[in-house]
């Protein structure tokens, strides 16, 4: 069914003491607007429609896309008052979903259920609340009809004790929607126009009125606070980690996991304690995350072994790596297949060659490096010469002592090996060994420094 969505997020969010708009904190690495944004475009809607407010253009600026429509709402006078302003930006042949930015995690599942058959009915998203404390309550006559939506401020003590609450989120039929958003009163405990009281009117003119059930009652969460956004964020990785679990990821710990973004793997991948995956991750069969890596935007091959405290940000790690512990692989960074990367090595936008190992203590920036070279411990690529950054080329079982700096730009030629604590500042020709080294000396009968002996004071 075509619909059109309003997303209601001109709030403050007082009780998140920010002075970010409730809608832009992150669950999951994503603006919590951003989420409901992806909900509603799984519906293919007609317009998608954000209604924002406090915090000025920040909502806009940052939510900024082509299928999006951004309507001001001066002053945050209700609920009914918001959709009232998006009202001119609608397809009026379309009914109308209204979700709010500040519940992040609804589903399209859901979504769907709401908008799916046709009619010119009116659906409400009500859930059963052990606790419905803060929630309108929804009014049921003898036969279980809707009879109207009574919020908590204005309800009785005896409505106080329904269980179903209203989410918020409902579905209105567009053309009626007018009429009804310019009938609606502010005479209420809080002084607003609320999109609520619209059920009132439906009856009246004669409108079914239908309810629709979550799938789960994490999705209809609202977030008001920290504590609220916190609890949410671990729902959702709880969920996330259980999606991968289902699909046969060995996970060391579901409940210490964390997805912000997508993560996709091949058969028998193990992932160990706290490990961070951001963006599009690509993880082949096979492979192995020790405890505390973060990864973002990496495809890592199959059987590849990722050491604990590793970090890797836009890279492409080959089959059969192994990379860390302690190892920060940096953007633009593709390693072919068996490289090793080990402890406290750094490698910026360089392409390793296969078989190649860098294992301790070294900085490879901006190099081409080939097959089967070995890059000695603490050895580095000076590749910024403090304006300029320089490329280094290091061909096919080239041997780098330790201690070594290549001055980019500078190619070590195919075979060559650099002696140890070589500054190299010269191309290095083929299967030759190049050193820069001072030569070493020992002179005999040389005396340590001896310590002065103190002249104390009144002696
Ligand atoms: C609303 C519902 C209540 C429901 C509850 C679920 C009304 C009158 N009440 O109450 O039945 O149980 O949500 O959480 O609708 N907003 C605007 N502009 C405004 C006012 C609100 O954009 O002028 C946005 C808020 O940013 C928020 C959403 O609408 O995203 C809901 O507003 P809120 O003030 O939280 O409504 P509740 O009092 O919780
Ligand atoms: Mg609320």
């Amino acid at each position: 069914m075509a619909v059109n969505v309003v997303i209601l997020a001109a709030g403050q969010g007082k009780r998140m003491n920010s002075a970010l708009p409730k809608v832009l904190h992150r669950l999951a690495g994503m603006p919590l607007l951003a989420h409901v944004i992806a909900a509603a475009r799984a519906l293919k809607p007609r317009r998608i429609c954000v209604v924002y407010g406090y915090g000025g253009e920040q909502v806009p600026q940052t939510m900024r896309a082509g299928d999006l429509i951004f309507v001001r709402q001066k002053q945050q006078l209700g609920t009914g008052h918001a959709v009232k302003q998006a009202l001119p930006q609608l397809d009026a042949r379309a009914d109308t979903l209204v979700l709010y930015g500040d519940v992040p995690l609804i589903s399209a599942g859901t979504l769907r259920k709401m908008v799916a058959g046709r009619g010119e009915g009116l659906r409400l998203l009500t859930a059963q609340f052990e606790n419905p404390a803060g929630y309108g309550r929804i009014l049921r006559n003898a036969r279980g009809a809707v009879t109207g939506i009574v919020e908590e401020k204005d309800a009785s003590a005896e409505q106080r004790r329904i269980h179903e609450g209203n989410t918020g989120l409902m579905l209105l039929p567009t053309k009626r929607l007018a009429a009804w958003l310019s009938r609606l009163s502010n005479r209420n405990a809080q002084g607003e126009y609320y999109l609520t009281d619209v059920v009132a009117l439906a009856l009246q003119d004669g409108v079914r009125i239908a309810t629709v059930a979550p799938k789960a009652l994490w999705e209809i969460q609202g977030v008001n606070s920290q504590q609220q956004l916190a609890e949410l964020e671990r729902a959702y990785q709880f969920e996330a980690a259980r999606r991968l679990l289902d699909s046969g990821v060995n996970l060391a710990d579901p409940r210490r996991f964390d997805l912000r973004g997508d993560l996709r793997c091949g058969r028998d991948v193990r992932i160990d304690i706290n490990c961070v995956f951001e963006g599009d991750v690509r993880l082949g069969a096979g492979v192995e995350i020790g405890a505390n890596c973060v990864i973002r935007n990496t495809t890592i091959g199959a059987g590849s072994r990722i050491a604990p405290f590793t970090m890797i940000d836009e890279a492409r790690i080959g089959a059969r790596c192994i990379v860390g512990p302690f190892a920060r692989i940096r953007p633009a960074t593709t390693l072919a297949n068996e490289v090793h990367i080990g402890n406290f090595v750094e490698v910026k936008a360089s392409t390793i060659g296969q078989g190649s190992k860098a294992n301790h203590l070294s900085y490879v920036g901006d190099t081409q490096v080939g097959r089967k070279v070995n890059v000695g411990a603490g050895s580095i690529t000076c590749n910024y010469d403090g304006a300029n950054k320089h490329r280094t080329v290091i061909e096919d079982e080239v041997f780098i002592g330790s201690n070594t700096q290549l001055v980019a730009p500078v190619t070590v030629r195919r075979g060559a090996t650099i002696g140890a604590g070589s500054t190299i500042t010269k191309d290095a020709p083929a299967n030759q060994l190049t050193l820069s080294r001072a030569r070493q000396i020992s002179i005999a009968n040389w005396q340590r420094p001896r310590k002065a002996a103190k002249v104390t004071k009144g002696k």
